[in-house]
């Protein structure tokens, strides 16, 4: 079991110091932060039967998002580390030699966006969310009910794999979907608060080519309280 927010058993993979290009370049307020480490579920592989099924849990958490934190670890081998969050290196990939920028791109992006699912989603959810986020979903999409609508069709829309993503930039959020494991800490466009996975593994055992029945499930187990945190964290 992993803590619910930032895991304190955190790994130093290296005793060198920091880049200094890469610590200057940081931003001081990234939202949700994932450490160089493979967690375990916040919760049992069967918590979230009622919309994901306990083989699809398995399958998602211990082989693909291990195998993207393996893949990361193995790009980042020859790099200084030491104190990086994946924040850090997703918001500096410039910063990383040619030949490996891209395979740190998706697998550093599969690990962020998986950690960040894994806690966006809970056995005790919460129908909608409240307070200030309520408030700017209401804002932007009229009422809660058009924003599901919304991010529901968002979801089909993706082409392919990748993500829904609802993130916040100066006070204002947006909805988008990314192709592959991109996210909007790479696309250096805002804070996500909610994301949701729509690559086949993430439900195709259950839903099949359903992917519609999947997104309208997921709403069922989502953990409005991890978004309410990141955004009561950033005022
Ligand atoms: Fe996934």
């Amino acid at each position: 079991m992993s803590s619910f927010f930032v895991p304190n058993n955190y790994i130093k993979l290296s005793e060198n110091n920091i880049s200094n290009d890469i610590k200057n370049a940081l931003s001081p307020k990234n939202g949700f932060e994932v450490k160089l480490e493979f967690n375990d579920l916040p919760y049992g592989e069967n918590a979230l039967s009622v919309s994901i099924d306990e083989e699809t849990m398995t399958l998602h958490h211990d082989k693909h998002h291990k195998k993207y934190f393996d893949n990361l670890m193995d790009a980042l081998k020859d790099e200084n580390i030491s104190d990086l969050t994946i924040n850090d290196i997703l918001s500096n990939l410039e910063k990383y030699p040619k030949n490996i920028r891209e395979k740190i791109r998706n697998n550093g992006g599969g690990h962020f966006n998986h950690e960040f699912f894994w806690n966006l989603m809970s056995p005790k959810p919460q129908s909608k969310p409240k307070g200030e986020l309520l408030k700017l979903i209401e804002t932007e999409f009229k009422s809660f009910e058009n924003f599901k609508k919304e991010f529901v069709q968002t979801g089909l829309d993706r082409f392919g794999s990748g993500w829904v993503w609802l993130c916040i930039n100066n006070g204002k959020i947006k909805l988008s979907s990314m192709s592959n494991q991109d996210n909007p800490i790479i696309e250096k466009c805002g804070i996500p608060l909610v994301g949701c996975d729509v690559w086949e593994h993430a439900y195709y055992l259950k839903y099949k080519n359903d992917r519609e029945a999947y997104l309208n499930a997921w709403f069922e187990v989502v953990n409005w309280a991890f978004p309410e945190k990141i955004l009561k964290d950033l005022s």
